[in-house]
């Protein structure tokens, strides 16, 4: 028998919310197949035509489930076929989504009974073994849908955000090679220490955005899709994101803001926003940077889901 879960694509960090939010998005998905080979040795076997490593520990996929088996004391080969839908090292959440339809897949097919926070604590493995940090929001979204925030990281706890307001995504994509490793590069830019009068700022903009979600308050959503640390110490990896951001907002986009570590960007627009003339200026400005950016409008995702 062969278990099949599907997990979103996904956008962390909104603006403030550095490893603690994350937005689930249609746009794209990764489906995990999963299936007992033998019993009576603990193995775990990947199977994909991606580029990415099919060793387990280096597997985004591969990671949590050694984990799960190792919790559970199970000692059987499983194998793990990984359909990559959601292209990797853009900021879109791939690693993230490949690890929760693997844990996801896995519970199903061994009758774990895993909640979906138990699905995050084992995912996050999977982006460790990626970029060497458990980081949660990607994994959070993906696990849970729509939008949510991490609220206690040890143990993981995920709070669902309620969405108030209309609007629909869209995904600024440069189809750049990022090559391995981005997200750890990425996360080496992000300074140690902040001042307090940054610190402020920033929480400023992080309850902005979430009282604006709740409250349904459009002008609260754009504040507060802001950032002076995380996406600032990063600008050298997306040096054309200042640009497209400006285009966004000029054109009444509801919120812009960096996708994850980048380099793709996150736009919400409604029907005031005029996404026409953002698609022809993004390009544009893509074009002078180098390189081709595709414009790729979405909703909200879903949850993890098992067949
Ligand atoms: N919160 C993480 C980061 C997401 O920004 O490094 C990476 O996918």
């Amino acid at each position: 028998r062969s278990v099949r879960a599907i997990a979103f694509s996904s956008s962390a960090n909104l603006g403030a919310g550095y490893d603690i939010l994350s937005m689930a998005h249609m746009a794209f998905s990764d489906t995990v197949y999963a299936e007992i080979v033998s019993r009576g040795e603990r193995k775990v076997i990947i199977e994909s035509e991606s580029a990415l490593p099919v060793d387990p520990d280096r597997n985004a996929a591969g990671a949590p489930a050694k984990a799960v088996l190792s919790e559970f004391g199970l000692d059987y080969v499983i194998k793990i076929r990984v359909i990559k839908g959601i292209p990797f090292g853009l900021g879109l959440g791939s690693s993230g989504a490949s690890a929760v339809a693997s844990v996801a897949a896995l519970n199903k097919l061994l009758d774990l009974n895993l909640s979906l926070e138990d699905i995050v604590r084992f995912a996050v493995l999977g982006e460790k073994a990626v970029s060497g940090s458990p980081h949660p929001d990607n994994v959070a979204a993906s696990t849970f849908g729509g939008v949510v925030a991490v609220t206690s990281h040890n143990p993981i706890k995920v709070s669902k955000i309620p969405v108030n307001l209309d609007f629909r995504v869209a995904l600024v994509i440069p189809r750049v090679n990022t090559g391995e490793g981005k997200t750890k590069k990425a996360r080496e830019l992000v300074p140690q220490m902040i001042e307090i009068s940054k610190m402020v700022e920033n929480s400023r903009y992080l309850s902005s955005f979430i009282l604006g979600l709740t409250q349904g308050n459009r002008e609260l959503v754009k504040y507060g899709l802001n950032d002076s640390i995380v996406e600032k110490s990063r600008e050298p990896m997306y040096p054309h994101y200042p640009k497209i951001r400006e285009i966004a907002l000029k054109h009444d986009a509801v919120g812009v803001c960096v996708s994850g570590a980048g380099p793709t960007t996150l736009l919400l627009y409604d029907n005031k926003t005029d996404l026409e003339s953002i698609k022809r200026e993004v390009s544009h400005t893509c074009e002078q940077f180098g390189f081709i950016c595709q414009l790729v409008s979405t909703e909200i995702g879903g949850g993890v889901r098992v067949e």
